[in-house]
């Protein structure tokens, strides 16, 4: 754009970029082009989605204020957005403070994973186990969440079993915070237990009738080509050893002895990760091993049972 920039110039005195008059389109399709330059591949939404939040208003309205002309102090709220967003490649998510998940609103921080829409493969294969269980036998189930970051597994699941009994946990305090802000809002704290503490210590004694978790499970060992958006999310709720596995080396190794017999575990993870996993979980002496795909298509979720006594 030949008229000065709506980003760095707007709303400094003596700028060509204050004196000019932009519209929501405009800005829209400078912000595009600048995210794109700078790397980011989901320029055009990113730059609707902190638009709509700079302005108050939904997404799909700008569609129809395309031609409305956009406040000084408005753009100098968008601005900041842009800038974190492509100077320091902030997460839209963190930049709005939420994010939709099992179509509930999560509230997210840099002290939790941003729920992933494939994680929703993990919600949808423990509604079936639980919905077989119940089927079953017409008793409380025991569900156990455990690395639950900002609840997101847990309390959607909470928000569609108010018959069960639902346990999260995670070594991150300050994730469990989160957590407890979002049963809050989404009216599930008291029927919620939230416990700090690594893997299974905060349940010792217990057994529960489905295990689920989507542990950290990056490599180690392919940081250096993530994208720059990961630095904002907790190291602890990505990484896991060089190969990624060795948290859930851990579940699995240690998950037997929490199951209630017959029950299910059902654990997230890389899809070239499936292998090495099932073969954990045979030797582990786990059995009816399954794989569930995501809207990708991509293996994103094992499950297995430990044998019924
Ligand atoms: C990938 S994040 C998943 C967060 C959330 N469940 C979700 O799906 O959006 C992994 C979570 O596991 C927690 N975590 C990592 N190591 C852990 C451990 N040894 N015991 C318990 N929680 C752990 C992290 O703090 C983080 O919140």
């Amino acid at each position: 754009m030949s008229e000065g920039t709506p980003i760095q110039n707007a709303g400094r005195p003596g700028t060509r970029g204050e004196d000019r008059v932009w519209t929501v389109l405009e800005l829209l399709r400078w912000t595009t082009d600048y995210f794109r330059r700078v790397g980011i591949e989901t320029a055009r939404v990113d730059a609707e989605v902190l638009l709509a939040h700079a302005l108050e208003t939904e997404r799909l309205r700008l569609y129809v204020d395309y031609e409305k002309p956009v406040l000084v102090a408005e753009r100098d709220r968008y601005r900041a957005l842009v800038m974190r967003r492509a100077g320091d490649r902030v997460p839209v998510s963190q930049l709005l403070g939420e994010r939709e998940f099992w179509s509930l609103p999560f509230r997210v921080s840099s002290d939790v994973l941003t729920p992933r829409p494939e994680t929703e493969t993990l919600v949808e294969a423990a509604l079936g186990k639980v919905a077989a269980m119940e089927g079953d036998s017409g008793r409380t189930i025991r569900i156990l969440d455990i690395g639950t970051g900002s609840g997101a597994i847990a309390l959607s699941l909470a928000s569609e079993l108010p018959h069960a009994e639902i346990t999260a946990t995670d070594i991150s305090e300050p994730a469990l915070q989160i957590a407890a802000e979002n049963a809050d809002h989404l009216h599930t704290r008291e029927r919620i237990r939230l416990l700090v503490g690594d893997l299974f210590s905060p349940v010792a004694s217990e057994r529960f009738d489905v295990i689920v978790s989507n542990p950290p499970y990056v490599a180690r060992s392919g940081a250096a080509s993530l994208p720059p958006e990961l630095s904002h999310e907790p190291e602890m709720a990505l990484f896991a050893g060089v190969d990624g596995l060795d948290v859930i080396r851990r579940l699995v190794a240690e998950a037997g002895d929490h199951l209630s017999p017959g029950g299910w575990l059902l654990i997230e993870l890389s899809p070239e990760q499936v292998d090495v996993v099932e073969q954990e979980l045979l030797n582990a002496g786990f059995v009816d091993l399954e794989r569930h795909f995501d809207l990708a298509r991509w293996p994103r979720v094992v499950g297995a049972r430990r044998r019924a006594e």
